[in-house]
């Protein structure tokens, strides 16, 4: 028995930011994000857009290519590092919303890395009982967790919510292999400290601009090629493939530059890598689900396809899903 996705959904905020919009409020230019990162624009969200109205209609469109009712779901899992509120969990809020009222709910904290955290999970519920059929949503809402004064960070960022369904098949298809990894030792590399209970609110706090994310972007880098390299190589091992079999490699999209380093790692052409950065920037959890939302609704993958997830992101965490689609 195996894990299989039966539909994938999707929700981009409409409000676009381009690079060239950026330069109006901070020294930056749209030459310097391009050849740097690979982003020209990224989606915003609107007036009353919220991290778990984006989860729910991206779940929405999931369930529909499924063709499942919301009552037929068992556990909606929503991966995220902003969160609509503390409490409640955005899975409660996107269970309500949906009607699934016969699933458990949870949100897991695995940063860039956290879809595939969630798959994993999924993975394991669905081998102890192949009937589930179990949401993984990617959600973030980073435009208000960002200094837009800090080009440092802000316009690496953007918006938006993936989602999948699973379920058990005992065709020879689904989850290969999963790896999982974090090292917290480097934590201060990449973090929002405030707001939770250690930095809570305090115009101090708020001064201190501990509510935005910082990054010390070049380690960051540094420690992202290393890992996700030998994340990808372990991955390979794991599902007893080689890199030129790979059908579709799609990675966390951070930066064009560390995209392109692994395809070249992989031996891969750049139809088999999936790249959508340009347009959305740096979606954190959201990425890889609106990444696979893309290429399966453009007729990239089909039944058997061999699909490779990789994903690095603050804590540290990073890790890999392989699957034939
Ligand atoms: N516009 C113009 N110049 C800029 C900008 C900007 N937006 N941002 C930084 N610079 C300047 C810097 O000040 C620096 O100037 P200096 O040389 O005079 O000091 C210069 O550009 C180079 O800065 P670096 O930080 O060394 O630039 P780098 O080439 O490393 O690119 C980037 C920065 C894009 C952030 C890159 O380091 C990166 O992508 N890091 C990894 C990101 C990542 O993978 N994050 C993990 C997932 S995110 C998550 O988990 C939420």
């Amino acid at each position: 028995m195996a894990s299989i996705i039966i539909g994938t959904g999707s929700k981009i905020p409409e409000k676009v930011i381009h690079n060239k919009d950026l330069e109006r409020f901070v020294n930056t230019s749209d030459e310097w994000i391009r050849t740097r990162t690979g982003i020209v624009e990224r989606h915003i969200a609107g007036e009353g857009e919220t991290n778990s109205g984006l989860a729910t209609e991206a779940a929405r469109r999931a369930l529909e290519m499924a063709g499942l009712s919301p009552e037929e779901i068992d556990l909606v899992i929503v991966a995220t590092l902003t969160p609509d509120m503390q409490m409640p969990s955005v899975a409660c809020l996107v269970q309500n919303a949906l009607g699934a009222k016969n699933a458990g709910a949870f949100d897991l904290s695995a940063t860039c890395s956290g879809f595939l955290y969630g798959l994993t999970i999924a993975d394991q519920f669905i081998r102890h009982k192949p009937s589930q059929k179990i949401l993984v949503i990617g959600s973030e809402v980073l435009s208000k967790r960002v200094n837009w004064q800090d080009r440092s960070t802000c316009v690496l960022f953007g918006d938006g919510a993936g989602a999948v369904v699973l379920t058990g098949t005992s065709e020879d298809r689904g989850i290969v292999s999963t790896h999982l990894h974090a090292d917290g030792s480097l934590w201060e590399l990449l973090n929002i400290k405030g707001l939770g209970t250690k930095y809570p609110v305090t115009p101090e706090i708020l001064e201190k601009g501990y509510q935005f994310i910082e990054m010390n972007g070049r380690e960051v880098f540094k420690h992202a090629v290393r890992a996700l390299e030998s994340v990808t190589m372990e991955a390979l091992e794991g599902a007893g493939w080689r890199g030129e079999e790979i059908d579709l490699f799609v990675p966390h999209q951070a930066n064009m530059r560390i995209i392109e380093h692994l395809r070249n790692r992989l031996g891969l052409s750049r139809e088999k890598v999936f790249i959508n950065i340009d347009k959305y920037g740096n979606t954190s959890a959201a990425s890889i689900p609106i990444a696979l939302d893309e290429a399966n609704r453009a007729g990239l993958l089909e039944p058997g396809s061999k699909v490779l997830m990789v994903a690095f992101g603050g804590g540290f965490t990073w890790g890999s899903v392989a699957m034939k689609w």
